[in-house]
């Protein structure tokens, strides 16, 4: 079997990423919050499980509003999560499995308590005060009053995006929370201030960044200074997309940050963008190599069609052809030039299992059809920690247990509002709240399953006693072994690297079915997104050298000429061989 990728085609297309979200992971000191020396213990795990690449959600010295995306110190460890020290141990431990580190920098804003808002903030002739978006109220209205923010931007943690501030009797932008003011790219220093910061990293062997919201950077602001008005959709804001998201700018200025961070390292690093509101077209300009962006962005176009016109909290059912129409346009879209990063689940996302897929009685077949059905488009694959378990949703059914700052301003918001009940938004909360992916890891059936001899910050999912790492890494059958499985198929098959993309039936309502194909080589996927039986009809027949790659079924699915009946949840692919063939057994 080929084991290496395509002599021409990057490290990442055979990769798969693991997302840790350090403060849910591992605890080893007893406080309750994950940390380092927790990740350290649980190497061996993520080793066995078989990833390439670990992706570190910012463990930053930080005052933890936005539990680390607010981050006050670029260069230094939270003491909650340990030391610099502490990181180079786990660095080197990776290291030594092969695994690569990528740290996620957060550099659209950083803390309130950053050293350089501080300077910025005191007075209006601070060296720094051009750091950060400093405006005057709106012309005629006293400054501080309701309705006298520069522009009509609703912040995305709900209420106004800009802040008064009294000492110098100006406003400042912050898209998130008002502990999060927006950095100031068009400030030349600002730029070179964050890319000596990255090239620090880099040096101290880091493997890349994932780019926090990097495609708000650039803010179109006109000659006069002014930011535009967005249109009021709905809630008492203005959007303020079109002012702050792909501005004008942010092609050059990430192109710059290439040529001033990357260097030499180009081509051993990894770069993922985080990119909300990007369309295929801005995705394809963002990852094209030649260009030097990224490697590569994540989309939030399949992970929104669940939601109604107003905003996230808003939900609706899912429409399988919906999906297909989007990731297909995503794949196609990018298909020669550009490169997609896959996923389902991470922090700010509920569970996938509870949410395209069933936690309750087909929990095993819809998280493995899920897998299945992501890890074999092409692109680079990230799992985020606990999916490869199928951990649920946190199924909370108070407003105390929760934590997250999206959360609780939504909570406070709705009710300012007064245009939802309690239930209504305890509902909306448990469906897509973030706080679903930030539930504890769950090792072990212990108390706290594992993850803390103390009280955790946030409630472990009592279902940790039939969930559980421990369980799973023993059972062959398990969504653990699974996705080992699917991870090796990555490393491993030329065609689910590099193969073409075809969607398949994309008028099913309930079955995904594309093709890969490489070289002649043809792999069939198909999932069914149903408790229910379904028949695909793939519109050819098998030959007699079709192989099983693949599948969430002990016993093989029926197959009759072209017609394929899939159980509820059933996922496979087939190979039908051409040149490149490996191992595996006929359906
Ligand atoms: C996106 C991050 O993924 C999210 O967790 C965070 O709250 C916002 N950016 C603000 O940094």
């Amino acid at each position: 079997m080929n084991t290496e990728p395509h002599a021409a085609a990057p490290w990442w297309t055979s990769a798969v990423v693991y997302q840790i979200y350090p403060r849910s992971f591992q605890d080893s000191d007893g406080d309750g919050i994950g940390d380092l020396r927790g990740i350290l213990q649980r190497v061996d795990y993520l080793a066995e499980l078989g990833v390439d690449v670990v992706w570190l959600s910012p463990v930053y010295r930080s005052p933890q509003h936005d539990n680390g995306y607010d981050i006050s110190d670029y260069q230094d460890i939270d003491p909650l999560f340990g030391t610099l020290d502490d990181l180079d141990l786990l660095t080197a431990a990776l290291h030594e499995h092969g695994i690569k580190v990528v740290m996620d920098l957060v550099v659209n804003h950083t803390s309130h308590e950053h050293q350089w808002f501080a300077e910025s903030r005191s007075a209006k002739d601070s060296p720094r005060r051009d750091w950060y978006w400093w405006r005057p109220g709106r012309g005629g209205m006293e400054p501080g009053a309701p309705g006298a923010e520069p522009t009509n931007w609703g912040s995305l943690f709900s209420g106004p995006a800009w802040e008064y501030d009294e000492a110098t009797g100006e406003y400042y932008l912050h898209l998130f929370s008002r502990e999060q003011p927006d950095l100031n790219w068009e400030n030349p220093a600002v730029r070179q201030a964050i890319y000596g910061m990255m090239r620090w990293w880099l040096d101290r062997g880091i493997d890349g960044f994932r780019m926090d919201v990097i495609n708000f950077i650039s803010k179109d602001v006109r000659a006069d200074g002014s930011l535009p008005d967005g249109p009021v959709v709905s809630g008492p804001y203005g959007d303020p997309a079109q002012g702050t998201i792909n501005g004008p700018r942010v092609h050059e200025f990430l192109q710059e940050m290439q040529r001033e961070v990357f260097g030499g390292r180009r081509d051993a690093v990894l770069l993922v963008g985080e990119t909300p509101g990007t369309t295929v077209e801005d995705g394809l300009l963002f990852s094209d190599r030649r260009r030097g962006e990224l490697d590569m962005v994540f989309t939030f176009e399949h992970v929104s069609l669940d939601q109604g016109p107003a905003g996230k909290f808003d939900r609706k059912p899912l429409d399988l052809r919906d999906l297909k129409a989007t990731l297909g346009r995503w794949q196609t879209g990018l298909a020669d030039v550009g490169w997609n990063a896959l996923y389902w689940d991470n922090h700010d996302q509920p569970r996938i299992v509870s949410r395209y897929g069933d936690d309750g009685r087909y929990r095993v077949e819809s998280a493995t059809m899920l897998a299945t059905v992501l890890h074999l488009h092409r692109g680079t694959p990230y799992v985020y920690q606990g999916e490869e378990l199928a951990m649920t949703n946190a199924h909370f059914t108070s407003f105390d247990a929760y934590r997250d700052i999206e959360s609780l301003r939504f909570v406070a918001q709705s009710r300012e509002l007064g245009h939802l009940t309690d239930d209504q938004i305890l509902a909306s909360l448990a469906a897509v709240s973030r706080d679903n992916a930030r539930t504890p890891v769950q090792w072990d059936s212990s108390a706290n399953a594992g993850f803390t001899t103390g009280k955790p910050w946030i409630a472990v999912n009592l279902n940790h006693a039939t969930i559980n790492a421990q369980g799973q890494r023993a059972d062959r059958g398990s969504v653990f072994q699974y996705y080992r499985q699917l991870i090796m198929l990555r490393h491993s098959d030329p065609v689910v690297q590099l193969g073409d993309f075809t969607m398949l039936l994309p008028e099913h309502p309930h079955i995904y079915a594309f093709s890969r194909s490489l070289n002649g080589t043809k792999l069939f996927v198909l999932g069914n997104f149903s408790g229910h039986d379904q028949k695909a009809d793939l519109g050819q027949s098998l030959s007699d050298g079709a192989e099983l790659v693949i599948g969430n079924y002990r016993a093989p699915a029926s197959i009759v000429g072209a017609i394929i009946s899939l159980r509820p949840w059933e996922a496979l692919a087939i190979r039908e061989p051409g040149r490149t063939r490996s191992g595996g057994t006929r359906p």
